[in-house]
């Protein structure tokens, strides 16, 4: 997190990747209980607050004109949950998101935006909360916010909320794909045709990608078949991805973002170049996974 002198806090708001999501139950409310194996990107969006005369939101970047700047905005809504908490402290704030993650595609943009915004403003109004806390408001605002307040390699389970950090991962070359389909979540999660699947296999000490890739094979995105029905054209950017033989290729979420994985960064780099080439309409971007403490 980046603290300047002129009362300005920014952040980069990582991309989401499901490495591996298992549906293993539903709840009364609707809601589906997961078994989600989670990693961060160093690609996202940017989040700066600065202390204003008035409130204001402004957004920019590429995938900026695809949102609202009202107060549904889940940055708003964050920043309103804690300042309902934190009256006193929460001064005006002209708040900035310059928007990389492409909308609605399951790499948890509107989620880590908020997430974001929470430790931003928790920085900028000097406001006491644990993780914990964060966790508990960010949780209102969405299933994913508290994983991405976490913003390390974990697993989560319940709808998301139960959250075992990993003490340690390799870092993992990647590269994402959007092909420009939006999908909706809810839509995805009412399609599925099962949700009584195992869940996922005990995680061992995981010290390579090898590893990682291994263990990856005996796991699925339990969303993927659903989102394959709602949105065929993913198979399209499954199909690209697999054409730059990477280790492995997978959707993220309930999508329409995928993902592989490469052996190393020049891997990744020359199959996003391919990709580009080929695609150029598409959102595609060579990245890796953060590590603990970084
Ligand atoms: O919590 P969030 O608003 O991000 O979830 C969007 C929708 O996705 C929910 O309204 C629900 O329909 C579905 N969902 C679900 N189970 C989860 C997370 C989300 O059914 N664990």
């Amino acid at each position: 997190m980046l603290a300047s002198p002129d009362h300005t806090v920014s952040l980069t708001a990582p991309a989401k990747i499901n490495l591996a999501l298992h549906v293993t139950g539903r709840r009364d409310d609707g809601y589906h209980l997961l078994d989600s194996l989670v990693v961060f990107a160093r690609f996202g969006d940017r989040l700066s607050v600065t202390k204003a005369a008035a409130d204001s939101f402004t957004l920019s970047g590429p995938y900026g004109a695809g949102l609202p700047a009202d107060d549904t905005n889940l940055v708003l809504r964050a920043r309103d949950a804690l300042r309902r908490q934190h009256g006193g402290r929460a001064t005006p704030v002209a708040i900035h998101l310059e928007k990389h993650l492409p909308i609605a595609s399951g790499i948890g943009g509107g989620s880590s935006d908020a997430a974001a915004a929470l430790r931003a403003l928790g920085a900028l109004w000097d406001i006491d909360a644990s993780l914990t806390e964060l966790a508990a408001l960010g949780l209102l605002l969405g299933a994913d916010v508290p994983m991405c307040l976490h913003g390390e390699a974990l697993i989560a389970r319940g709808i998301g909320e139960k959250i075992e950090r990993i003490a340690a991962f390799p870092r993992l070359p990647m590269v994402l794909v959007n092909n420009g389909v939006t999908v909706s979540t809810p839509q995805v999660f009412s399609a599925l045709t099962r949700c009584d699947n195992p869940p996922l296999p005990a995680l061992p000490p995981l010290t390579s990608l090898a590893e990682v890739c291994a263990y990856l094979r005996q796991t699925d995105n339990h969303l993927f078949a659903a989102t394959q029905k709602l949105a065929p054209s993913i198979n399209g950017s499954m199909q690209a991805l697999i054409d730059t033989n990477p280790l492995l290729a997978r959707m993220s979420g309930s999508g329409g973002t995928c993902f592989a994985l490469y052996s190393d960064d020049a891997a990744a780099d020359a199959a996003a170049r391919r990709l580009r080439q080929r695609q150029p309409a598409w959102f595609v971007v060579a990245t890796s996974s953060t590590m603990e403490g970084n």
